[in-house]
């Protein structure tokens, strides 16, 4: 449902994506791989239109809304249920929902004695975590997840984990945890040398497969350099 074509992304000299293309199709979560500052987030930042590309374009249905994580702490609701439920999606038939939010909340370990505090009444990583749970309780078409699992205890990364995978619409996720990644994604990508290799399924195949590339490649450059010296 979202479509990267052609994307290419260069902070001064440093190239940070070469001409990449990848598309994501109905439900796919896909978890996002690549050492450090090989530009996980900056993709992130491209699709939200936060950061602006080089060249390429990023294409989405119409109807489509994305939701991510926001680092920003501001509120403006009188409690922490009321800013949680205030990102319902309007329901068709009328029928109150906010016990979705409160669920939401739960899992993420803002139990009921929180529900009636002020947002900012909150600890710093509390307000994180309803900041989650506003992203999640909006049900976005795609949400994008940059290392979620860094303002969580394990009893909430338990509980996020369950809910992705339950997960109906799309999603983009980064995380170091490689056993929560793959519990949770369907299809995995990495950037790796400006590109991007995309597979289906878990982060062991395609490692295997880059390893395997990086053989090739590193064999090739041996003959090349054999070449060059004769
Ligand atoms: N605003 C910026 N100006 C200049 N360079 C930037 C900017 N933002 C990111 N970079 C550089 O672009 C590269 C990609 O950064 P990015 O933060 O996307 O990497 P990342 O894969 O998310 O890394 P990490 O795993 O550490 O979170 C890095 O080398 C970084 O230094
Ligand atoms: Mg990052």
């Amino acid at each position: 449902m979202l479509k990267v074509s052609g994307l290419s992304k260069s902070y001064g000299e440093q190239v940070v994506f070469e001409n990449i293309s990848f598309a994501m199709s109905q439900g796919e979560r896909l978890g996002l791989v690549g050492r450090n500052g090989t530009g996980k987030t900056t993709l992130f930042k491209i699709v939200l239109g936060e950061e602006e590309q080089d060249a390429g374009t990023i294409s989405m249905p119409r109807y489509y809304t994305i939701g991510h994580l926001s680092q920003h702490l501001k509120f403006s609701e009188g409690s922490v249920l009321e800013e949680a439920a205030k990102n319902l999606p309007n329901s068709e038939d009328g029928i109150d929902e906010t016990y979705k939010a409160e669920a939401i909340l739960m899992g993420l370990g803002l139990t009921e004695e929180y529900f009636s505090l002020k947002p900012s009444e909150l600890s710093g990583g509390y307000q994180i975590r309803l900041n989650l749970a506003k992203v999640l309780v909006s049900n976005p078409s795609l949400l994008l997840l940059d290392e979620p699992t860094n303002y969580l205890d394990i009893v909430s990364i338990r509980w996020l984990k369950k809910f992705l995978q339950s997960w109906r619409g799309e999603l983009m996720i980064i995380t170091h945890d490689r056993e929560f990644m793959d519990s949770v994604t369907t299809h995995t990508m990495a950037i790796h040398r400006s590109k991007v290799r995309k597979v289906s399924g878990a982060t062991e195949k395609l490692y295997a497969q880059i390893i395997q590339e990086e053989e090739i490649y590193e064999q090739t450059r041996q003959n090349d350099e054999k070449k060059g010296s004769r």
